[in-house]
């Protein structure tokens, strides 16, 4: 029964590989380190800017942050910006205000408390969400196991895509696609946006291709979980706290049952 049982499961699993391997190559996501990996790992905030940068230099043309308050850019924990310079940077967008012109509408410079735009570009999808969106869907099966074991994400996913063209291109259907490895499939329809030295950075970093790939998918993780290092921080406390509960429970268990074991040990004795 067993053993039927095994052979069964393998089976399934074969079946389910072969699929996926019939489906399209899978993309081929390289681990690269992150600052807030790990059960302690917190963002980096001077990365966090420089991803803002690059976010809004090159990839703000095509894509938007619809859901990311500009205002947020001050938090603690994220790109923390002085509040002036939030101000400043929110001005730079604009965006329609129904309430302007008597009632007809209008642009007007953005505020803090407006959020980012959306996509500029229809079919370049928005990413302030996309962090989490591909998160987990790559490794063996698509299961999350690299995830699981690596904490691999969808940083690493983001970063690995922006680094990953080849260079070849290919016409399908009048639509130009380009060669990408860790794309699911091998071919995507955005043209490298980054070839290096794109931004100039103030604080000197490194602007080769892969490293301003980690600073914008550092700062995509950002948006997607802007809330990541408080949720850590309360799961440590939770785990603490139970740790403790558990060590409680054990002390109250032993000298609940004392009496009556020490009684139990008298009388086999007797
Ligand atoms: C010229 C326009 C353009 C620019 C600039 C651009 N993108 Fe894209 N991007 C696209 C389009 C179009 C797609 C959809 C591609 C597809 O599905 O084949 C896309 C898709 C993506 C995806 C999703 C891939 C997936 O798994 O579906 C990510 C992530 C992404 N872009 C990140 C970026 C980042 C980060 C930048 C800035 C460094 C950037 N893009 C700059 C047009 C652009």
């Amino acid at each position: 029964m067993f053993r039927q049982l095994t052979l069964t499961a393998a089976v399934a699993l074969g079946l389910a590989t072969g699929a996926a391997h019939a489906a399209g190559k899978e993309g081929e996501v390289y681990n690269y380190d992150f600052s807030f990996e790990g059960p302690f790992g917190s963002f980096d905030q001077m990365q966090l800017q420089r991803g803002l940068q690059v976010y809004t230099e090159v990839c703000s043309a095509c894509h938007g942050l619809q859901y990311v308050p500009l205002r947020t850019l001050g938090d603690p924990g994220g790109p923390g910006l002085p509040e002036d310079q939030v101000r400043a940077y929110a001005e730079f967008y604009e965006v329609f205000d129904p309430t302007l012109f008597d009632g007809e509408g209008d642009f007007r410079p953005a505020t803090p408390n407006d959020h980012f735009p959306g996509s500029q570009l229809a079919g370049a999808p928005d990413l302030s969400l996309m962090a989490k969106g591909r998160a987990g869907f790559h490794g063996p099966y698509g299961l999350g196991l690299n995830q699981f074991f690596k904490g691999m994400g969808g940083a690493e996913y983001i970063a690995s895509l922006l680094a990953g063209y080849t260079g070849e291109e290919k016409e399908e259907a009048g639509a130009i696609l380009y060669e990408n490895k860790a794309f699911p499939g091998g071919w995507i329809s955005m043209a490298p946006p980054l070839w290096g030295d794109d931004v100039i950075y103030e604080d000197g970093a490194p602007t080769d291709v892969e490293s301003m790939s980690k600073d914008v998918a550092a700062f995509l993780m950002w948006t997607a979980e802007p809330k990541m290092m408080a949720r850590k921080q309360a799961g440590f406390t939770g785990v603490l706290m139970l740790t403790v509960l558990t060590v409680l429970l054990y002390l109250t268990n032993k000298r609940l049952w004392a009496p009556i074991k020490r009684k139990a040990k008298q009388e086999a004795a007797e």
